[in-house]
């Protein structure tokens, strides 16, 4: 019998990670010793505070239980706390938060509380896939706002045409992004509020990465800009910043109303977040340990240098990124970014990601995430050289 999938997943474009994860199984039953750079997968662990956390939750039966759909007062109270203490942006615990279970579960079914079929997201592009495949999901149309290196990958919100503006629902800004690197100007921001307001388009601003920020480029929070918690909502991961990423912890804060659908859609999909996640979650917010987020900023800066310095030495040409954890450079002349990244894996074993994967504006590219310990990536370095893989304009 041939099951007949839905429209909405065959207007999904391939997943290229799950088709990474093919070859990569390839080359390991091969013997292969694999370089993994694919997926921005954080390697360092949480501290052990968190853990500890955890396994003392683990004990009380009430724990066990269904959390509440929100998340726990105290969880929501130490969501305020942070923000206010990181961003400068004010909070209320009680309307204008919502847990996650990881950003992403909240950013795709964000979509399903205000796209009907046919309305438009507006998405800069490259972008991390979620931004455009939730809006397809709920059966909108993505709409690409392109970006460039020359442009440092921010969007031209005055080339959009006005119709498009004035027909468009929402928009997805995400810095540091992923998966370029870049970051964001506090005017570049004000712009996008300044437009959404125009148009009327509600602003959802990923900060996965808002902790992992290179030199002193501190980001900003898109709620720090005078007037935009009138439309915007906000993500926030504990992923990244704090090295969890399979423990899917994530939250969402902003305009309430918005904050309030979400939840109307999570309360028919999930319960909520594990409580004693949740718990794990407050001590991350609350640790003793002043210095961890430094020391993991420290370490990715110490690999981007490693392996931006490495490719250079290659015949690249590459810039730092000043946030994210991903390098993101140009494939040689003569490759698509697929065919590049194949020959990445079976010449080298090193694991990258070809820049398709993340719209088509990402052709021509590839992406490093550095998700390995100094010595692989120097490893990976020597693989590449020794491979004869050079960049070569
Ligand atoms: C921009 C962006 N948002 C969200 C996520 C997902 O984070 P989470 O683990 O909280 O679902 C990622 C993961 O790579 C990401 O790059």
């Amino acid at each position: 019998m041939k099951f007949q999938q839905a429209d909405r997943l065959l207007k999904l474009p391939i997943y290229v990670f799950a088709q990474l994860d093919k070859i990569k199984a390839e080359q390991q039953a091969k013997g292969a010793d694999l370089i993994d750079l694919g997926m921005g997968n954080p390697d360092i662990p949480p501290p052990q505070e968190i853990i500890d956390s955890l396994v003392k939750s683990l004990s009380n039966p009430e724990n066990h239980r269904y959390p509440s759909f929100e998340g726990a007062p105290e969880f929501k109270h130490a969501v305020s706390s942070w923000c206010k203490r990181q961003y400068g942006i004010n909070i209320d615990p009680e309307h204008e938060v919502v847990t996650l279970i990881g950003s992403k579960e909240g950013v795709v079914h964000f979509a399903f509380a205000y796209i009907n079929p046919g309305d438009i997201t507006l998405v800069p592009m490259p972008a991390y896939p979620a931004h455009f495949r939730g809006t397809i999901l709920a059966g909108g149309e993505p709409y690409v706002l392109p970006t460039t290196e020359r442009q440092g990958w921010l969007p031209d919100l005055k080339i959009i045409d006005p119709e498009i503006a004035k027909k468009a629902k929402m928009m997805i800004i995400s810095y540091p992004s992923n998966p370029t690197g870049a970051v964001s100007t506090r005017a570049f921001y004000e712009e996008v509020v300044a437009f959404c307001k125009k148009y009327e388009i509600i602003l959802i601003h990923d900060f996965a990465y808002a902790e992992i920020y290179f030199e002193g480029h501190k980001p900003i929070s898109m709620l720090s800009i005078p007037g935009a918690k009138d439309i915007c909502i906000e993500y926030h991961t504990t992923s990244k910043t704090f090295g969890m990423p399979g423990w899917r912890c994530g939250f969402a804060v902003g305009n309430r109303e918005l904050i309030e659908s979400l939840r109307k859609i999570k309360t028919n999909l999930d319960y909520g977040l594990f409580t004693a996640v949740q718990k794990a979650a407050i001590a991350a917010m609350t640790l003793d340990e002043k210095d961890y987020i430094d020391r993991v900023r420290a370490t990715y800066q110490r690999r981007r240098d490693l392996f931006v310095d490495g490719l250079n030495s290659l015949g690249w040409q590459v810039k730092k990124p000043q946030g994210s954890l991903y390098v993101w450079f140009p494939v040689p002349q003569g490759y698509d970014s697929t065919a590049f990244c194949l020959k990445v894996i079976e010449k080298t074993g090193v694991v990258i990601t070809p820049g398709i994967a993340f719209g088509d504006l990402g052709e021509g590219y590839c992406r490093a995430a550095l998700v390995a310990p100094e010595e692989r990536l120097r490893e990976a370095i020597a693989r590449l050289g020794k491979a004869g893989i050079r960049y070569n304009g």
